[in-house]
């Protein structure tokens, strides 16, 4: 019956706020407020709800909601959390993989907890709740009770994580999902180059991926520096630095050690 009585605020009106909101009334939370710096923001994702009213004001104290949900960068993190004016009973919950709990801790804050989704949200991409495993982590028994129940709501897969190991996960999320990407807007603009389309690599990156699920990524590996193929991978480094692509060159260079002294520990690096 306890559960039935939250109530949510959302500060941030950016990316997971967006999904957020609509994520937690599906559920039958209801948003009673949204903040953002910029009243206009606040009013459109307001309007994307049931019954949220937009502010800019962060004194939040005369409300009847229990869980307030910070959307916003983690470097904006310390100095909002020092301003913020919460109800008493509130719950400060944050979502940033590397900002440790301690950092909701201000004298109004007394339950303070993580909502970790491990999904890359943009507001014009629609995202599936239930598919995406979410990470908690509270102040108290009774905060982490609290944050779980609505985590399994929302998600198929809920797990309890500290601040230290939430880190290191983001750390490889970091990896698989920023970086492939980054690698994959750089071939796109080789592709570019040559007057090939983008989506000329698709069946290549997508047979990658899923093989790597299938049979593992350290099985999954190919190429040259997977050979040791030091004449291949010299020859594409010259031919980066001839292109003018030093800070590539760089990094082609670095991965390859990379892979090098996975398959090859005792090997000597080109
Ligand atoms: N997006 C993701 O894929 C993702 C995934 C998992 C977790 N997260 C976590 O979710 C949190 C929010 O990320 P996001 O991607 O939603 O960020 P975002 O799209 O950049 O949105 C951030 C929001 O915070 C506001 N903001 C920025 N600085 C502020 C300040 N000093 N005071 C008050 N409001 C401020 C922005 O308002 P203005 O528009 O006025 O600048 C904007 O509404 C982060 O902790 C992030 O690590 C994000």
């Amino acid at each position: 019956m306890e559960y039935l009585k939250n109530k949510a605020v959302i500060i941030g009106a950016g990316n997971l706020a967006w999904h957020l909101l609509e994520g937690l009334e599906s559920i039958g939370v209801p948003v009673t407020t949204v903040f953002s710096r910029s009243f206009e923001k606040a009013e459109q994702l307001a309007k994307r709800s049931f019954q949220a009213v937009p502010t800019n004001n962060m004194d939040f104290t005369h409300l009847s909601a229990n869980l307030f949900f910070l959307c916003i960068p983690d470097d904006a993190l310390i100095s909002v959390v020092s301003q913020i004016r919460l109800p008493s009973k509130a719950i400060l919950i944050h979502s940033s993989g590397s900002m440790p709990i301690s950092a909701l801790q201000n004298n109004f804050t007394h339950q303070v907890g993580v909502l970790y989704p491990l999904q890359t949200f943009s507001k014009s991409h629609k995202v599936e709740w239930r598919k995406i495993p979410i990470f908690v982590e509270a102040s108290d028994e009774t905060t982490l009770e609290k944050l779980f129940h609505v985590a399994e709501q929302l998600s198929e897969e809920v797990f309890e994580i500290n601040s230290e190991e939430r880190l290191r996960l983001h750390i490889s999320a970091v990896m698989a999902s920023n970086f492939v990407n980054h690698f994959l807007y750089i071939a796109s603009k080789y592709l570019q180059e040559l007057q090939l389309p983008f989506s000329i690599i698709k069946p290549l990156v997508e047979e990658t991926i899923q093989k790597a699920f299938r049979i593992g990524a350290y099985e999954a590996q190919t190429g040259p520096a997977r050979q040791n193929d030091k004449e291949t991978l010299a020859y594409h480094i010259e031919t980066l630095l001839q292109l003018g692509q030093t800070q590539e060159a760089h990094l082609y260079e670095m991965v390859s050690k990379s892979i090098i002294r996975t398959y090859f520990p005792h090997y000597d690096l080109f």
